[in-house]
């Protein structure tokens, strides 16, 4: 494998930071998973989801709506103030371990010009940091758009840019769930898929959406799955793993057998 290759590590608003309460960071567990981040010494991009530093005001002011009034500028700056902490924080405990990390904000490299075609994305501050070695903290953000003038912008949109941008190895959604989940239809449970080519991912799109059958265990998942189906289209890997269990992580870096899905992505393909 090309040593050039890159990482990315999506961690979830949910496993990071208590969804429910504003602004409650889950200290502990973060500390742990940079733990083991810190030990990998490959290049990486760390991606983070807001939680609840940022999904309670973004719901609040209807960001997602796109300006309406200048009420919700309040909310913006709110927003951006709490999605930087939580970007530091994490840049701080990955510090902590030795690793050194800055953060960007991901809406003064990306504007949205229009719904048709990919943001512009201005790459070349990510690239440089990389090269020298710093590993680039980025998050979901509030991203300025051209017909919205704003928007809610996920980290899992910011990794669909990135691997299309960056030769993307693995990317690693660390979350508060084993991995994917589907409806077993014989013992009408749920189960976790545990390694899968991205085609048989799109099968189970097709069969179980359409008749609703991938299991709704949480509203994301099937967001999740769409993505997944994007982004493995340029990456070897796409895995999904529980950061509740940092042993689990530590396994999934080292290619490792553990509790967690592996979708086998086309990058190789493409070529
Ligand atoms: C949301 O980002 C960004 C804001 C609400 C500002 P994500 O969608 O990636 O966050 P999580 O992982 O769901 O918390």
């Amino acid at each position: 494998m090309n040593q050039n290759m890159f990482d990315i590590i999506k961690l979830g608003g949910s496993i990071i930071t208590d969804k429910h309460e504003y602004k409650q960071l889950k200290t502990e567990i973060l500390r742990d998973i940079c733990n083991v981040i810190a030990t990998w010494n490959k290049n990486i991009i760390i991606v983070h989801g807001a939680g609840s530093f940022g999904h309670i005001l973004a719901k609040k002011h209807s960001i997602i709506s796109g300006y309406t009034d200048s009420t919700q500028l309040e909310g913006l700056t709110d927003i951006r103030i709490d999605v930087n902490e939580l970007s530091q924080s994490i840049v701080k405990t990955l510090k902590n371990q030795g690793k050194p990390a800055i953060a960007f904000q991901t809406s003064a490299l990306v504007f949205d010009e229009n719904e048709e075609t990919n943001p512009s994305f201005f790459v070349e501050p990510l690239k440089k940091a990389l090269t020298i070695g710093l590993i680039p903290v980025l998050s979901g953000d509030v991203l300025f758009t051209n017909e919205k003038d704003f928007t809610i912008y996920s980290g899992d949109s910011l990794i669909n840019l990135l691997v299309q941008e960056f030769d993307v190895d693995r990317v690693i959604f660390i979350t508060d769930v084993d991995g994917l989940m589907v409806k077993d239809s014989k013992l009408d449970g749920i189960e976790r898929l545990s390694s899968l080519p991205l085609n048989d991912l799109r099968e189970i799109e097709i069969a179980d959406y359409s008749k609703k059958d991938l299991a709704d265990v949480t509203g994301t998942m099937k967001g999740k799955v769409e993505t997944i189906l994007s982004i493995g289209q340029f990456v070897n890997q796409v895995v999904v793993v529980n950061g509740n269990d940092p042993e689990r992580i530590s396994k999934v870096l080292r290619r490792e057998p553990t509790i967690c899905t592996i979708v086998e992505g086309e990058k190789s393909t493409k070529r």
